[in-house]
């Protein structure tokens, strides 16, 4: 397994692969690896096969942290991503700094991509600049690696949305898979942010999950429910947990990610819960 620190080197041997016919799989990450991103490795491994390539990246991107979220904070481990890679089969790391990413000397970094569809409410009403960050790095990490596949983890359902909606709108010769939530023996997705929280958070955390399956064992008799009275019912719930506060509880159709008029078997639910100080999200077909 091979660790790049540098665009022109990765580029380079992408071009290669390429040239070579080899299939790319990628997996984009920021690092602090988890079983969660482990399982997009093994789909990644699926799709191209033992003669394929697959590439994992570990980068910190700034431009998807707003001012106000504590970017220096967030969790990072690379001898111990090292080892769960060279674990899972992965070929090569690719790990560039943050000026090669985005050069503050010479002629700087002034080119973003938007999405301006998806993007908008849930997360991207909670968080204005999040997807804006996504979307940018996304794109110059698919023009960076080249890859035939990336795979994506559905807990973050949104910015998988988005991405297939850049990929669609912008011509990438990508396909985008989009992995199954892995979660903890209680419920909770995995998450890095989930090594944020203290044992008490991290016990109130399953609020999330089991709201998801209140709402699934709510509809499943076949009734249709007004979305605000059952936002508002599970709200209460999630808050009797004393250091849980919700963001957002919505409902909508998975595929144009607009709101539900009546909740039902079928519709999509996603929230985003403040537990202590951690953000935490989660998402489920109902
Ligand atoms: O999901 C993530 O970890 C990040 O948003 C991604 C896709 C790697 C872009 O920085």
């Amino acid at each position: 397994m091979r660790i790049i620190r540098n665009v022109v080197q990765m580029h380079t041997l992408a071009r290669r692969w390429q040239k070579a016919g080899r299939k790319v799989g990628f997996v984009p990450t920021m690092g602090y690896l988890h079983e969660g991103h482990a399982s997009l490795m093994s789909q990644a491994r699926k799709r191209v096969g033992t003669h394929g390539i697959v590439v994992v990246s570990i980068f910190v991107n700034p431009t998807q942290f707003a001012p106000t979220d504590d970017l220096t904070k967030y969790p990072r481990d690379l001898p111990g991503d090292t080892r769960l890679c060279r674990s899972r089969g992965v070929n090569v790391i690719f790990a560039p700094t943050d000026d090669s990413m985005y050069p503050k000397t010479g002629a700087g970094f002034s080119t973003f991509v938007e999405e301006l569809q998806v993007s908008q409410g849930m997360e991207g009403s909670s968080r204005p600049t999040h997807f804006r960050g996504v979307t940018t790095v996304v794109a110059k990490l698919f023009n960076i690696v080249l890859p035939t596949v990336a795979v994506f983890g559905a807990k973050d359902f949104q910015q998988a949305a988005v991405i297939k909606k850049m990929v669609a709108d912008l011509n990438f010769p990508v396909e985008i898979l989009v992995s199954e939530t892995v979660r903890e023996p209680d419920g909770l997705a995995m998450s890095s942010r989930n090594s944020y929280l203290s044992p008490s958070g991290r016990r109130q955390a399953s609020a999330l999950h089991e709201a998801i399956e209140s709402a699934k064992a709510t509809v499943a008799g076949g009734k249709a429910l007004n979305p605000e009275s059952l936002a508002n019912k599970l709200k209460q719930r999630i808050e009797t947990q004393p250091d849980a506060q919700v963001d957002y509880i919505a409902f909508f159709d998975a595929n144009t990610l607009r709101p539900a008029k009546r909740v039902k078997k079928g519709v999509h639910m996603a929230l985003a819960v403040r537990v202590e100080k951690t953000r935490l999200i989660d998402n489920d077909q109902l």
